[in-house]
């Protein structure tokens, strides 16, 4: 496949709390992504940061008694030492309190505001501050905020509108033709059915003296921007947009905006007629993951129903950690948070299909007396499933990875290996060693081994980068080489190999 460019976002979060597993995983994510593409030749760029204005934000600051500035800025500190600590890496980190995004902001508000395409009207409405959103009547038959359940307010004032109603047929057109992918269908599916009924103007400002904590409109100071208007702009403002027409260019449209599933609206509806209104080019992808859910309900700051993925870390290790939460999540459907599936997933995928594998080949081309990959002689009926299984990996890959799907990703590198351990019982070279005519066919053996391994590791790279640099170590490969997903058993010729404790030890029960 032909390099390309990558530019991956994710979905940056409120600061109005830690980080939980729903955030890491959302990150870690687009990390992957990143990394898959990286290792494909793609010139990759991964964008993610905080979302930080807002009455979300304001009101937790209010409840720590610190100023908002201040509160946004420790809270910063644990999301960014997080993805340290994951090994998630991102090109670019935003804030929305920095200066460099504030002044897109308000240079889009202005622009859009002199060209007509942002007007002021009364309004009067049901308002959940939680949310920060108004309801119509229709929405709401029981007082109560359909999203978060507390109640609404009735709110009369004169706010500021995005005039977005006369976009919704070039919307339908750019999302039906695939020029907007919208992934999963099943997500795509919901954007065409919100988009049949007419599509409302957007509100866009909130009186200053009810959210203080934001941009202030630069046309009426006496309001500040919607929180949502503010960020979306974050995709923008951080490759360069009206400041690094260079770097903007190479940067800008991003390929996909990775999302939950709960925030498909505004990055499927409100963000591609935002940037018609300003001439810009619509992303390419919009990804919507889904849930993870803890006792059936959605992990979230506000319900308190939330896992701490650093203490996940600290008990289970990064890398496993990685692994779990792109192995578990399926695309399309919410999936459990459980310990007990997190150690039976370490102990069958990490200590036994992939860590045994790895233990056995290397200590039996060390014992075999060579202590190098041997040279792979001709191969038997015995090599079939394996070559068939390593020829198709990377077509296999390429197509999971294209569907933003970790699950089939880390499932090609797990097949390859189950079908190596099955190899190793049929062609039990243990036995093979203890006789001089069979070494031939030892040295076959222990030198396909060799390859799914090295095979397996690279489509594993994105997930577990370290634990593959360890891998490599063992098989004598230098940290750069042979990271293709071509299968060609035999590469690995004359590598020196090292027998070490096992990467992923096994627990006691
Ligand atoms: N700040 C907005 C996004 C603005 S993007 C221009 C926001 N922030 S959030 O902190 O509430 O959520 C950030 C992301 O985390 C969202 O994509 C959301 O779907 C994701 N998750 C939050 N809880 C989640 C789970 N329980 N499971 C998986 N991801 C979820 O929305």
């Amino acid at each position: 496949m032909a390099a390309s460019r990558f530019t991956v976002t994710t979905a940056i979060h409120y600061v109005n709390g830690p980080p939980h597993l729903g955030h890491a995983y959302e990150t870690l994510l687009a990390d992957v992504l990143a990394r898959a593409h990286r290792l494909r030749g793609d010139d990759t760029w991964f964008l993610t940061g905080t979302d930080e204005h807002g009455q979300k934000n304001q009101r937790a600051a209010e409840k720590a008694g610190v100023t908002p500035q201040v509160y946004c800025d420790g809270m910063v500190g644990k999301f960014r030492d997080l993805w340290r600590g994951l090994g998630i890496e991102p090109d670019d980190f935003i804030r929305t309190t920095e200066p460099r995004h504030q002044g897109v902001v308000r240079a889009v508000l202005a622009d859009l505001h002199a060209r007509g395409k942002i007007y002021s009207a009364p309004y009067e409405g049901l308002y959940c501050t939680a949310d920060e959103r108004f309801w119509t009547e229709k929405d709401i038959p029981d007082g109560r905020c359909p999203e978060c359940r507390r109640p609404v307010e009735r709110i009369s004032e004169r706010n500021y509108y995005f005039r977005m109603s006369q976009d919704q047929a070039w919307l339908v057109v750019e999302i039906s033709e695939g020029r907007l992918r919208i992934s999963p269908e099943t997500r795509r599916n919901e954007v065409l059915g919100f988009l049949r009924k007419p599509l409302e103007d957007l509100c866009i400002s909130r009186p200053r003296a009810r959210v203080s904590w934001g941009i202030p409109l630069p046309f009426d100071e006496s309001y500040v921007s919607y929180v949502w208007f503010d960020a979306l702009l974050n995709y923008i403002s951080a490759p360069g947009y009206g400041s690094d027409p260079k770097r903007f260019a190479e940067r800008w449209p991003a390929q996909v905006h990775v999302i939950g599933k709960d925030i498909l609206t505004p990055h499927a509806v409100y963000w591609p007629v935002m940037l018609h209104a300003l001439g810009l080019a619509l992303p390419e992808a919009v990804f919507a993951h889904n849930w993870w859910l803890l006792d059936d309900a959605k992990m979230s700051k506000s319900s308190g129903n939330v896992v701490d993925p650093a203490a996940l870390a600290l008990r289970h290790g990064a890398e496993a950690l990685r692994y779990y939460l792109m192995r578990e999540m399926p695309v399309g459907t919410d999936v459990q948070f459980s310990e007990a599936f997190f150690d039976k997933r370490y102990e069958t995928d990490l200590a036994d299909n992939l860590g045994n594998l790895l233990q056995r080949t290397t200590q039996m081309i060390v014992k075999s007396g060579h202590g190098t990959v041997p040279e792979a002689g001709p191969a038997s009926a015995d090599e079939g499933p394996l070559s068939e299984a390593g020829t198709a990996l990377r077509a296999r890959y390429d197509a999971a990875l294209d569907r933003f799907d970790t699950q089939g990703m880390i499932a090609c590198a797990m097949d390859l290996l189950s079908g190596a351990n099955r190899y190793v019982e049929r062609t039990t070279p243990w036995t093979l060693a203890k006789s001089p005519a069979s070494a031939g066919r030892l040295k076959t053996v222990l030198s396909y081994l060799a390859e799914v391994l090295r095979l397996a590791s690279a489509a594993l790279e994105p997930v577990v980068p370290g634990t593959v640099q360890s891998i490599r170590e063992r098989l004598g490969i230098g940290p750069d080489g042979a990271r293709d997903l071509g299968w060609k058993p035999g590469r690995l010729a004359g590598a020196v190999v090292r027998h070490g404790t096992p990467l992923f030890p096994k627990r006691s029960p």
